[in-house]
């Protein structure tokens, strides 16, 4: 992938999305967050950085029929298997409101409403140099699979995840067992608890400085995280993929409410567009 030429910000879904329900198979504490694992009938599979809206609803027994909207949560792990009817997607959250407290309520048995997968993918056969990847809070749950699918194509393949501490890396276990498929884990702490002290911003750095151009920087967590990796891997002269966690209502096209400000004017729809941008096309001033 050159360094200063146009770069694919997304590529097409391989998957067509189902309506339907998750069963529970397990719902467990991770650090501060939670693992939901799901059995999903059709689940088609995803392509990394897919998302899934999910929450209770009429196919959902968390509560019964309670008409909250879904919530748009990245599809963490789709451990398959492949070619079977009924697959398993595991999902990587946080309680912050409702929605999320409700599915953490979740027991096993229980179903829950899921609609996906939705959006755009990463591009992973881009490029050829060493792709770092920076996630951030709960953005880290969409670079599982980059991560894996980059790695495949024999890509150098490094994970630094940014926390304020140790309880906030959740699926960090996930990711440090990655390491038999060839991909490095770095982590960044806030408080020096685990790994370098100080933002994700610190080893991607680092990493930019040695590798320069021939990176391609992946970024998904908070927006002035995604902000300073964008600007980093401008500096280094690299491309930068982000992917965007505007709030969602509807996840495909219709509420207009996750539109974001485009660099040229306009606006573009995160849930159809994106989730996933190449960074120099987001006004980033006019994000949450
Ligand atoms: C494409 C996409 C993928 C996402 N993937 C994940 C994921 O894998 N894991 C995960 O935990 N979360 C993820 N999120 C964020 C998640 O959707 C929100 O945290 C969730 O909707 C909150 O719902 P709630 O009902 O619990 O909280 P609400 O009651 O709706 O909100 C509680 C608080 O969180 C804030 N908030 C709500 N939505 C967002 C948001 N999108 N970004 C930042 N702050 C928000 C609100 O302003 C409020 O202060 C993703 C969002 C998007 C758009
Ligand atoms: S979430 Fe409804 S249009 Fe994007």
């Amino acid at each position: 992938m050159s360094a200063n030429g146009p770069i694919v910000s997304s590529v097409p879904a391989a998957h067509a999305p189902i309506r339907g329900h998750g069963e529970v198979v397990s719902n467990v504490v991770d650090g501060n967050g939670r693992k939901l694992r799901l059995r999903v009938e059709g689940w088609p599979g995803a392509s990394p950085g897919q998302f899934v809206m999910v929450g209770a609803g009429p196919e959902s027994s968390v509560p019964r029929r309670d008409p909250l909207l879904p919530r748009p949560m990245a599809v963490f792990r789709d451990l398959g298997p492949d070619g079977e009817a009924t697959r398993e997607v595991e999902l990587l959250y946080r309680v912050v409101g409702r929605g999320t407290t409700l599915l953490a309520e979740a027991e096993e048995g229980d179903t829950v409403s899921i609609v996906g997968p939705l959006g755009e993918s990463f591009p992973v056969d881009g490029g050829t140099g060493p792709a770092l990847l920076a996630g951030g809070g709960t953005g880290i749950a969409s670079l599982y699979e980059l991560a894996r699918a980059l790695a495949a194509q024999g890509r150098e393949t490094v994970v630094m995840l940014g926390a304020r501490g140790e309880q906030d890396l959740i699926g960090r276990g996930d990711f440090a067992a990655l390491a038999t498929e060839g991909i490095e884990l770095v982590c960044a702490t806030e408080d020096g608890s685990v790994g370098v002290a100080g933002f994700v911003t610190v080893p991607l750095g680092e990493r930019l400085a040695a590798a320069g151009a021939e990176a391609t920087v992946f970024a998904v967590g908070p927006t002035p995280m995604m902000r300073a990796c964008a600007d980093l891997a401008a500096a280094a002269g690299a491309p930068c993929l982000v992917s965007l966690e505007n709030p969602m209502a509807c996840g495909f096209g219709v509420c207009l409410g996750c539109a974001a400000p485009r660099a040229e004017g306009g606006f573009s729809l995160v849930c159809k567009a994106g989730p996933v941008f190449d960074a120099r096309e987001i006004a980033w001033e006019g994000l949450p």
